[in-house]
Parts: structure tokens; sequence; C-alpha cells
């Protein structure tokens, strides 16, 4: 595992959370409609917030999870999954008289005063990692195959909130920090059954990744597998 690569993670995990959300900013990726985003880390998230996001996987995805044989759900694994001390929870809220000035920039938590009317819609949760990554096309693996990535661990709206084209910014935003920190790659992990997530996921340019079960297995063993790991070059 190169060094270089260990402290691009390291320096982009100690970086200000002002610096991510003004690399957020800089993203040419279009502001969502009419709903303000906030930027939390996940040690300054809120507890309501964190229960908002858990129930909200739960309830766009536990039925894929219990179909699939290799992974179950667990909501304590799930819970942990999400608890990572260097995740980020970018935070869609849908706030009343919201202002064009508050709805066109991504604020960080600090930033942030919770109104009664506000009501979260969406969000995406990343960590910055060494992740296995095996593939020279889009810049080269570092010795044992470990790539600095941006990893969209969820990214998860309301059924209201979907088609606004919220989802697209969202990862837009994160792949633009992605490049900041200057990290190889943008991944996800979605189940093969989610075909409309996967469709868009490869209209947003990500495609399997060489450590896929798809990629890097017999087709017969990989059937067993109920997802796909995907990756894009920043
Ligand atoms: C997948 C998801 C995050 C996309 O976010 P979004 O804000 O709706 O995405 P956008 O508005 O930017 O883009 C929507 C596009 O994706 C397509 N799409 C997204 N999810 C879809 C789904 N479940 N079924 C069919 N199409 C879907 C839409 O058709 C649309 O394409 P179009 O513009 O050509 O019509 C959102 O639909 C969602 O939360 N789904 C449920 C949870 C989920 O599956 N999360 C992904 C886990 S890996």
């Amino acid at each position: 595992m190169s060094t270089i690569d260990v402290e691009l993670v390291r320096s982009a995990n100690a970086t200000p959370i002002e610096v991510t959300v003004a690399l957020m900013n800089t993203s040419a990726a279009k502001k969502s409609a009419g709903l303000l985003l906030v930027l939390f880390p996940f040690t300054h998230l809120p507890g309501p917030l964190l229960q908002f996001a858990f129930g909200l996987v739960k309830s766009n995805l536990m039925h894929l999870y219990l179909d699939a044989q290799d992974t179950g759900w667990s909501a304590r694994s799930k819970m942990e999954e999400m608890s990572d001390k260097d995740g980020r929870y970018l935070i869609a809220f849908k706030r009343e008289g919201l202002s064009e000035e508050q709805a066109s920039k991504v604020i960080s938590h600090t930033d942030y005063t919770p109104l009664d009317s506000d009501t979260p819609v969406g969000y995406l949760y990343y960590i910055i990692c060494m992740q296995d990554s095996y593939d020279d096309c889009d810049g080269g693996m570092g010795g044992d195959g470990k790539a600095p990535v941006i990893y969209c661990m969820e990214l998860q709206m309301t059924p209201d909130a979907r088609n606004l084209g919220l989802g697209t910014a969202m990862m837009q935003m994160m792949e633009d920090v992605g490049r900041g920190f200057k990290l190889r790659r943008g991944m996800l992990t979605a189940f093969k059954k989610n075909e409309g997530a996967l469709r868009f996921y490869k209209r947003l340019g990500y495609h399997p990744d060489l450590t896929s079960p798809s990629q890097c297995m017999s087709e017969r063993r990989a059937g067993r597998y109920s997802y796909e790991i995907m990756r894009k070059g920043l």
C-alpha cells in the first residue's frame, strides 16, 4: 500500500468540513430544487438525523437485503456501517420559505440552525478510505491493489424527493470532493436486483470494478452474489 495514498486519505479525513463544503459549492452540479443541503461529519450528526437515515434505507431497501441470501438484513451491522467516524452525511431538507440564496449552496453543519419546518428528504453518506480496487486503466493500482477512493455508502431519497435531480447532484458533489482531495476513484455497491439504481449509476459513468463478483469469478459463482461493486475514475 503506497504511503502517499494512505497520507492522501488521512489528510482528506482530517481536513476541516468547511473545505469540503467549499469543494461541493464549486461543483458544476445543479443545486437541488428548493432544498437546503447541509454537510455533517458523522461525529456531529444529531441522533434524530441518524435515525432518519437508518429508517430511510430500511424502508427503501430492506426487501432487497432480505431477498439476498449472501447478505440478509441486520439492523446492528447496518447501523455500524452507517456510523463510521470518518463518514460524512450530505442531507437535503425541505424548509418552508427557503430563500433562493439558501437553496443555491451547501452549508456546513456549523452554519445550520434547525427550524421546526425542516424535513429531511434524502441523503448521501460517504467515506474516504483505502479500498481494494484492481484496475489499471484509470491511473493504476498501487502495490497490493488498494486505492484511495471516495466511497458512496448510501444514497437514499424519500419517494417524493426522487427524480428531482437530487441524487445526480449529490453524486457529482461527492465526486468533486474526491477530485479536490486527489482521490483516484468513486465507488459504491448496489444490489443487482436494484435495476433502477444500477441504470442511474451507469448513466453517471460507473461500471463494475474488477473486484466485483461479476468480474472476478466464473458466472456460476458470481451468480451467488447479490451485489455489484461499481467504480468511476475521477
Ligand atoms: C436511486 C436514487 C438514489 C436516485 O436519486 P434521484 O434523486 O431520484 O435521481 P435523479 O433525479 O438525479 O435521477 C433520476 C433518474 O434515475 C432513474 N432512477 C433512479 N432510481 C430509479 C428506480 N428505482 N427505478 C427506476 N428509475 C430510477 C430515473 O428514471 C431518472 O432517470 P431519468 O431522468 O432518465 O428519468 C433514488 O431513486 C432512490 O433513493 N431510490 C431508492 C433507494 C435506492 O435504490 N438507492 C440506491 C442504493 S444503491
